[in-house]
């Protein structure tokens, strides 16, 4: 690690260890996290020279790069009389792309320091520009532990019920653990950001829950619930928050025929966030096509892609008990969250729920799912999101049904849910590799890709 650094960095990361006086070794010290680094009060007698230098690093590890805006106003409050006129020159060093906009407005647009500079002004008004007109600006190379690019994630965790299996993709080796007792990922939806996995709704105890966890691969916590007790929604992190679309809640399902069930669920049409920085959700509002369950998500260039899922249920009477048939549907909607806008995008060819979708190099793969709930998919196909053409893959996938996908370091893997098997794709050879020959992945209904450090 520390022979990609610079040489004059690994210089000033001495420094800075010998100021906190924590370590002599300066790649302990490299290892924890630059936000904790920060927040010590000897950060602040660090040089200019010295702080310059570790903000230009991609090699500090934050997770959110909210971080180093907090750490360059701390720098230069802490003697801001001889100290303000550096500010400009250290803030041009936060990579404000990588900032939520929310962020934005609420504490750098508003922070006093930038207000009176001009030119921290005009790199404000850029950032938001960016969010609208991206193609204009070179992109910011995202910092170590930012989830912006999964580029050195090597991870992936395969989960369900109370079951979690990691998977070390450069060597091939899986770890299985057992949740706490008290916790259950049965039909839960996760999403990575930064170094921490966000586990949300679910089934617990057979009732739906809204039930959030936070886990960064050593402890497991519940942090603030969501609005609404969700099963099978999905998630995407993008600027920093965690979105949640669609799901099924509980209610009392009444059959035509006038019989109840309380075991039936309805699908909604809204979704919600979660900001980190304020620890707490808010509505998001409705989807643009109405109610979705077991819909897929990818992001792309900051953009939520919700496809598929079931969006209707039908009753049928067969042979006489009552049942229900979920219908899945083609729809491609998505969500611009700068803007909090939605578009259409043209429909997958095949109908899908319950299946994985992945974004790699411009495209969206999406494989596998389930028609209608009782008729399995083993087909797949990608968009090509410049072109907005969709297409069908020429062979079948070898399993069938359930999936979930998601791309790891140049790869796109899916977990067969049916047959409890982890693929990775190889369109060289029109073909799926398996990594789970000696791996038994029971109840794994998802896989999305970690970056939990202490691993
Ligand atoms: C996992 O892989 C990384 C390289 O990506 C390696 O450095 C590490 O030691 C491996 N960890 C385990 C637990 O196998
Ligand atoms: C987890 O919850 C599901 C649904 O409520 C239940 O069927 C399953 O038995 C639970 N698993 C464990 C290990 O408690
Ligand atoms: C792609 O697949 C869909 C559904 O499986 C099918 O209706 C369509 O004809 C296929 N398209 C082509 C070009 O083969
Ligand atoms: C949640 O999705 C799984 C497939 O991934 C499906 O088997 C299950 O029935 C769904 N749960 C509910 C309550 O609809
Ligand atoms: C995870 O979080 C706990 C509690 O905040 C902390 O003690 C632990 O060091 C963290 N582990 C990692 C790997 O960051």
């Amino acid at each position: 690690m520390l022979s990609n650094l610079q040489p004059a960095c690994f210089f000033v990361i001495l420094v800075l260890c010998t100021h906190l006086n924590v370590v002599i070794e300066a790649e302990k010290c490299l290892k924890e996290e630059f936000h904790e680094v920060s927040v010590q009060s000897d950060f602040c007698k660090l040089e200019i020279a010295e702080l310059e230098c570790l903000l230009s690093s991609d090699e500090i590890t934050v997770a959110y790069e909210s971080n180093v805006f907090e750490a360059v106003t701390t720098w230069v409050k802490y003697d801001a009389e001889n100290r303000k006129k550096y500010f400009l020159q250290l803030f041009k060093h936060v990579r404000l792309q990588l900032v939520s906009l929310d962020y934005i407005s609420d504490k750098v647009r508003t922070e006093t320091l930038v207000r009176e500079s001009p030119e921290c002004r005009d790199l404000v008004e850029d950032a938001f520009h960016v969010y609208v007109n991206p193609q204009r600006f070179k992109l910011q190379t995202v910092r170590k532990g930012e989830m912006k690019s999964d580029a050195k994630v090597g991870f992936l965790l395969c989960f369900g019920g109370c079951y979690l299996c990691m998977y070390n993709i450069s060597e091939q080796i899986w770890t299985t653990w057992t949740l706490p007792s008290n916790f259950n990922l049965t039909f839960t939806t996760a999403v990575s950001l930064g170094t921490c996995t966000y586990f949300c709704g679910g089934m617990d105890n057979n009732q739906p829950t809204n039930r959030v966890l936070i886990s960064n691969g050593s402890i497991f916590k519940p942090i603030a619930p969501m609005k609404i007790a969700r099963i099978n929604a999905s998630a995407a992190s993008v600027c920093g928050n965690i979105l949640v679309f669609g799901g099924e809640l509980s209610t009392l399902h009444t059959f035509s025929t006038g019989h109840k069930d309380a075991s039936f669920h309805k699908i909604t049409d809204d979704f919600e966030i979660y900001e980190p920085d304020k620890k707490q959700w808010k509505v998001g509002g409705n989807l643009l096509s109405g109610p979705r369950t077991e819909a897929a998500t990818v992001v792309v260039k900051e953009r939520v892609y919700l496809l598929g899922g079931y969006n209707s249920i039908q009753e049928q009477v067969y042979p006489s008990i009552p049942r229900r048939i979920k219908r899945a549907c083609k729809l491609v909607d998505v969500y611009e969250h700068s803007t909090n806008s939605w578009t259409s995008a043209r429909q997958m060819n095949h109908m899908r729920a319950s299946f994985g979708a992945a974004a790699l190099d411009n495209r969206i793969y999406c494989v596998g799912g389930y028609q209608d709930s009782n008729t399995q998919v083993a087909t797949s196909e990608f968009f090509e999101v410049t072109a907005g053409q969709w297409t069908n893959f020429t062979w079948e996938t070898p399993w069938s049904g359930p999936s979930s996908a998601c791309k790891c370091g140049g790869k796109v893997y899916a977990l067969g849910s049916a047959d409890q098997s982890l693929y990775s794709l190889n369109s060289d050879e029109e073909d799926w590799d398996i990594h789970s020959i000696e791996q038994n992945l029971p109840n794994c209904q998802k896989v999305i890709p970690i970056s939990w450090r202490s691993i």
